[in-house]
């Protein structure tokens, strides 16, 4: 899969696709990273980007001639989505990831400055974008999330053991804790069942701190979830009810 990052920082990026997973997935050729400086495509002499915003007010406006030269210059794959990330986006989650897993290429827009000429939007984008309810200096950061998020869904590109169709979020679940040696740290003991070889306890009392978490932590995620007979079963000895969503 190939993914076009779109930014006035592309040094930005230097680090993280140098590290971990994302590097490891470049080296065997699950993803090919291409960064570029939309300043490139900029053709005035003082390379400008960003203008003041017709109507008034404050702040200045992505253009969009250099943005969208530079999304023109793009070798584009046959299943291919111009992405913008916006705090007015759509939110970003596990299913919009595991879309973008499918395609052949992703084009990651950063948007700096109050906002981006509206023509962009409608003329050159395929989807936007926001990874929460909070407003970031720029989508650098939101373009690394949604990189790394999709990335690591590739073939590939986890382990075995580190499978991602166990992760919290794939089965619509947060997930249970963890626990490695020392069994006694600080006073705190390792729960005893974890110790017993009980495959059977082992995983009930797994999925019951799966299911536990879930409904106290995020009743939003907990409506939306979908319980199997066994579920159900937990869920009853928790005293939880399957369609209690946590608003009294
Ligand atoms: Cl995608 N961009 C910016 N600038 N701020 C954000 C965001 C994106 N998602 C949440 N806040």
């Amino acid at each position: 899969m190939r993914f076009d990052i779109l930014t006035l920082f592309p040094g930005f990026f230097d680090s993280p696709l140098r590290e971990s997973i994302v590097k490891r997935a470049q080296e065997n050729g699950a993803v090919d990273i291409h960064v570029h400086n939309m300043r490139d495509h900029t053709t005035d002499r003082h390379h400008t980007m960003d203008d003041t915003p017709y109507g008034g007010g404050p702040g200045m406006v992505m253009k969009a001639d250099p943005v969208v030269r530079c999304i023109e210059s793009l070798p584009r794959e046959p299943q291919s989505r111009v992405v913008f990330l916006t705090p007015d986006g759509i939110p970003f989650s596990h299913d919009v990831a595991q879309e973008l897993s499918q395609l052949d290429q992703v084009v990651l827009l950063c948007g700096h400055y109050e906002g981006i000429d509206e023509r962009i939007r409608d003329g050159f984008v395929d989807m936007e974008l926001s990874i929460g309810d909070y407003v970031l200096t720029g989508g650098e950061p939101a373009a690394l999330v949604v990189l790394d998020a999709t990335t690591r869904l590739l073939p590939g590109v986890l382990g075995h053991d580190q499978s991602a169709q166990q992760d919290s979020f794939a089965d619509g679940l947060l997930d249970h804790p963890h626990y490695t040696r020392p069994p006694e740290f600080r006073d705190m003991a390792v729960p005893d069942v974890l110790m017993s070889g009980h495959h059977g306890e082992i995983r009930k009392w797994r999925r019951k701190q799966q299911l536990v978490r879930t409904w106290k932590r995020r009743p939003d995620v907990f409506r939306r979830a979908i319980f199997d007979k066994e579920d159900k079963k937990l869920l009853k000895e928790l005293d939880i009810s399957p369609d209690d969503n946590g608003t009294a």
